[in-house]
């Protein structure tokens, strides 16, 4: 069976709507037919600061939301990054095979570096930003490459992550041998990127907190955050990302929330207005969201349990990490334990 390998990031507790039909879905999707393997990436969250108790709840709650939505320990390997050490070894070893221009070269890190040192004014000064947000890529591309994988589910602004791992692994293949495989990234198009609320041209992201759905707020909150989202001066509701791209946002997670065509919603919408989508995708959404925050709070409740998942998918990742990251020392020529 293919091999796909995925991570998220545990920093605001509460996964959003846009990571959740970006690639959440395709990793409950794909875990039947491949092995695959999950992670919650608790040292990139590091990059930036975190309270030593909100990373550790956090990390418990990412848990949970990834059971509750679907992923299964009995199908799936979910692990917690800074629980299988081999990702930080692996790490430092392809700092030392990426070029400095080509880490500076990551757009994420130049946005992340830039909403830090000057709230987004665009300014690129780094003052301020650690490194670890600078070699972050590279801590991915560990990620990925330790377990072989052949595909990564992702969405949208991961892609240059990938292509970067892939740049890196025929490096080191073409330097020491075949070593790494490279992999392609899983990116389905119709969700590889969901839009802000308030602002439909920029990403769905946690750092912009206005106009970001949360899975665990409550939910007549997000119903509220749906009907005030941007929309246009028009009437007509059709799918124009381009010239009506808060309403084509919304029939995209309409339809991925219910499996249904966006020709079969506008043709049901004709006639309709905006306010008539707005409610009813929030009834959508709160109907989705009601069953997998219930399921949260029960995995919750039994935090030893989670730990124990945890614990198991940590040793299972090892098994596969370790081979690799021998391999890897072995072909670099670090001298073996006598
Ligand atoms: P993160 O935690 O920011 O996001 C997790 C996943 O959600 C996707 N995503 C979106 N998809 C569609 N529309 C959006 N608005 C949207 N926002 C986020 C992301 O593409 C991602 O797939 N660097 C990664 C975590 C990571 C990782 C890895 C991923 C660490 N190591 C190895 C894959 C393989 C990140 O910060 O994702």
């Amino acid at each position: 069976r293919p091999r796909v390998l995925s991570g998220i990031q545990s920093t605001a507790g509460s996964f959003h709507l846009g990571n959740y039909l970006g690639a959440l879905r395709q990793w409950v999707a794909l875990q039947d037919a491949h092995d695959a393997f999950y992670f919650i990436a608790d040292l990139h969250a590091i990059t930036v600061e975190q309270d030593p108790k909100v990373l550790r709840h956090n990390t418990r709650v990412s848990a949970a939301q990834l059971l509750a939505l679907g992923v299964d320990p009995d199908r799936s390997t979910l692990f917690v990054q800074s629980h299988v050490p081999e990702h930080a070894q692996l790490g430092w070893v392809l700092q030392c095979l990426t070029g400095f221009g080509e880490a500076s070269r990551m757009t994420q890190f130049k946005d992340k570096s830039a909403r830090q040192t000057d709230g987004g004014a665009g300014n690129q000064t780094t003052a301020g930003v650690g490194v670890g947000l600078f070699t972050y890529p590279i801590l991915q591309a560990a990620d990925i490459l330790l377990y072989q994988a052949h595909y990564v589910p992702v969405g949208e602004d991961q892609r240059q992550h990938l292509e970067l791992t892939r740049d890196l692994a025929q490096r080191f293949n073409t330097r020491y041998g075949k070593t790494f495989r490279l992999p392609e990234p899983h990116i389905v198009k119709d969700t590889a990127k969901i839009y802000d609320l308030q602002d439909p041209t920029s990403k769905m992201s946690k750092s912009v907190p206005a106009g970001v759905v949360e899975l665990l707020e409550d939910p007549k909150r997000s119903a509220k955050k749906i009907r005030s989202a941007v929309t246009d001066t028009g009437r007509e509701i059709v799918y124009d990302p381009e010239h009506k791209a808060g309403v084509s946002n919304l029939l995209v997670i309409y339809s991925a929330l219910t499996g249904r065509s966006i020709d079969s919603l506008v043709a049901d919408y004709d006639g309709k207005g905006y306010g008539d989508l707005k409610k009813d995708l929030g009834e959508v959404f709160t109907e989705f969201v009601t069953p997998v925050r219930a399921r949260v709070a029960e995995y919750l409740d039994d935090s030893a349990e989670l730990d124990k998942v945890l614990a198991r998918g940590a040793e299972r990742a090892r098994e596969v990490a370790g081979k690799t990251l021998a391999r890897t020392y072995d072909r670099i020529g670090f001298l073996p334990i006598g």
